[in-house]
């Protein structure tokens, strides 16, 4: 077998895949390579900007979410979901609702956990933490305040 992006040769360790990204390179050839060098490069300035600009929204009220349970909300004036939790009374958590596993929206609830339906994967409404495979990787997690009756979430 030889390199199939850049060199040819039969044994390449620069561009052997050893990681996701990289047997993502190998597949795609080095224009997709290129491509997702400016992609990542613009996801980091996105995430630098994007920390440096966090902003508060309201996303609903305390009474919005039952405790034990969960509610998936569009943070208003974006389209930014979070999922939040109400894991104990007046302990509200928010995370990302897209499946670390490969990117399915969740939508479910099985006891402390939220549920991805693609494959099943499951994550903790306390910490956002995979519990069940395939997922390995725990949620995005954002700030979640609580201001009178009002839930605000910082993304
Ligand atoms: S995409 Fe969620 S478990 Fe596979």
């Amino acid at each position: 077998m030889t390199c199939e992006n850049l060199c040819g040769t039969a044994v390449c360790e620069e561009h052997a895949p050893k990681t996701p990204e990289n047997a993502l390179l190998s597949r795609r050839g080095l224009l997709s390579a290129f491509a997702g060098a400016v992609a990542t490069i613009g996801f980091t300035a996105l995430g630098g900007s994007a920390m440096a600009a966090a902003k508060t929204y309201t996303a609903c009220k305390t009474t919005d979410i039952k405790v034990g349970s969960a509610k998936l909300v569009i943070l208003p004036g974006t389209n930014v979901k979070v999922a939040i939790t109400q894991p104990k009374n007046g302990v509200f958590k928010a995370f990302s609702p897209i499946c670390t596993h490969q990117g399915a929206q969740l939508n479910g609830i099985s006891g402390s956990n939220l549920v991805c339906p693609q494959h099943g994967a499951t994550f903790s409404t306390t910490t956002g933490a995979a519990t069940r495979g395939p997922a390995q990787t725990a949620l995005k997690s954002y700030k979640v305040t609580v201001s009178g009756t009002s839930v605000k979430v910082t993304v």
